[in-house]
């Protein structure tokens, strides 16, 4: 019987893992698969939520950290994980994605000698000012298996000096659950708690730093939705770190001056899914609903100068339209118009690849025996 640690901590930690616990299943008599979430995400609707809507299994081991610095937080992980590796001595810990969570565990691996999987390996926005490029370098630095979703993060692997022999272009295991949840999707409420009319709103989802973490930033971004309500309807699921800098600098009355603008709580999965494939449009800083919008074929403005995610863009509806408002609003304005990016889904977003990573990592798991 072989053990593995699978690692979530964050919202979009979520749906990458759960099909690959769904996966392992059909092999539990061979494979013991121990869940663990750190607690970097904790309010229940950024956490409890998606274990119910995915059908995620109660986490084995719930490690509490909460937030912090990048630094406390990290080291909070890298503590409280270090114990259970050591209480429980795994054959393999597979981390997900490029959140705190996944580099401080990937990093107890590594000094325990123990082999890491990465899934979601090579991606890079060649921007080390996001935390989450640092966290995707040391990461894919470290593991002995990268499981990578686009061409792309192969090239950079390869950039790297990294092995071939280290790494699999299978698929994206995001898009696995968004497949196979996209009929059960249908059947939210979402558009009518809202009195909504397909096509006539727009799903704006902002949350990085580097959009929200200035007094500046913000008054932008509310001066474009006083411009974009003008047109349509504007859903915006807050994310908490967005809703903390906008109470913290005053902003929130001019929030609620801004008609058509639902400004909510964060969204479950399922009525996330169901907001996103009737919108006009979705204006993001998220990497992952790049990929998901892409998938859906609606069109996707993703406000930021970089993209580590880059066959969104080559293949995809994703346009990069910068961090400048005004830049933002053409887009905006030229999506309504009707002039929008068709776009392809890219090669193995298919629903199947967690089923194709579990065959290599069980290949790899009794290949010495
Ligand atoms: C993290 C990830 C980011 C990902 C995002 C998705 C890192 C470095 N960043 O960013 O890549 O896109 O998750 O959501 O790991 N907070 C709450 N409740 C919660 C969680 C957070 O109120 O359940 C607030 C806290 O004030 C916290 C802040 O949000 O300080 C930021 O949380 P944190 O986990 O540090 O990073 P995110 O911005 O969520």
């Amino acid at each position: 019987m072989k053990k593995i640690i699978s690692v979530v901590g964050a919202r979009p930690n979520f749906m990458k893992a759960a099909p690959l616990m769904r996966a392992f299943s059909p092999y539990a008599d061979r494979v013991k698969n121990i869940l663990v979430h750190t607690g970097q995400h904790y309010d229940a609707a950024m956490s409890q939520v998606f274990f119910d809507d995915l059908g995620l299994p109660i986490p084995d081991i719930f490690l509490g950290v909460g937030s912090g610095t990048h630094a406390e937080q990290t080291a909070r992980i890298m503590v409280e994980f270090e114990k259970i590796c050591a209480a429980e001595s795994p054959d393999l810990i597979i981390v997900f994605g490029d959140v705190n969570s996944t580099l401080a565990c990937s990093i107890v691996a590594a000094k325990g000698c123990i082999p890491l999987a990465h899934v979601e390996a090579g991606l890079r926005s060649f921007d080390r000012t996001m935390p989450e490029e640092v966290n995707r370098i040391v990461t894919d630095t470290l593991s002995s298996f990268l499981f990578v979703t686009e061409q792309s993060g192969i090239d950079n692997l390869i950039r790297e000096g990294v092995p071939k022999d280290k790494m699999f272009l299978l698929g994206n295991t995001m898009i696995d659950t968004l497949l196979r949840l996209l009929p059960k999707a249908q059947d939210s409420d979402f558009l009518e708690r809202y009195s909504l009319v397909p096509k006539k709103y727009c799903v704006v989802t902002l949350h990085r730093p580097s959009n929200v973490d200035t007094k500046e930033g913000l008054e932008g971004i509310l001066g474009l939705f006083a411009i974009l309500s003008r047109k349509t309807s504007i859903i915006f699921p807050i994310h908490p770190r967005t809703k903390k800098m906008l109470s913290s600098y005053g902003l929130d009355y001019r929030v609620r001056e801004i008609p058509n603008l639902f400004l909510i709580e964060p969204l479950g999965y399922l009525d996330f899914l169901r907001a996103m494939e009737s919108s006009v449009f979705v204006l993001t800083d998220s990497g992952g609903i790049q990929e998901e919008t892409t998938t859906l074929g609606i069109p996707c403005i993703t406000m930021r100068n970089n993209t580590e995610r880059p066959i969104t863009v080559e293949v995809g509806t994703n346009v990069l339209a910068g961090s400048d408002v005004n830049h933002v609003l053409t887009a905006c304005e030229k999506t309504m118009s009707g002039d929008s990016k068709k776009g392809n889904i890219p090669a193995m977003w298919d629903g199947h690849a967690a089923e194709r990573i579990v065959q290599v990592l069980m290949a790899k798991l009794y290949s010495k025996e």
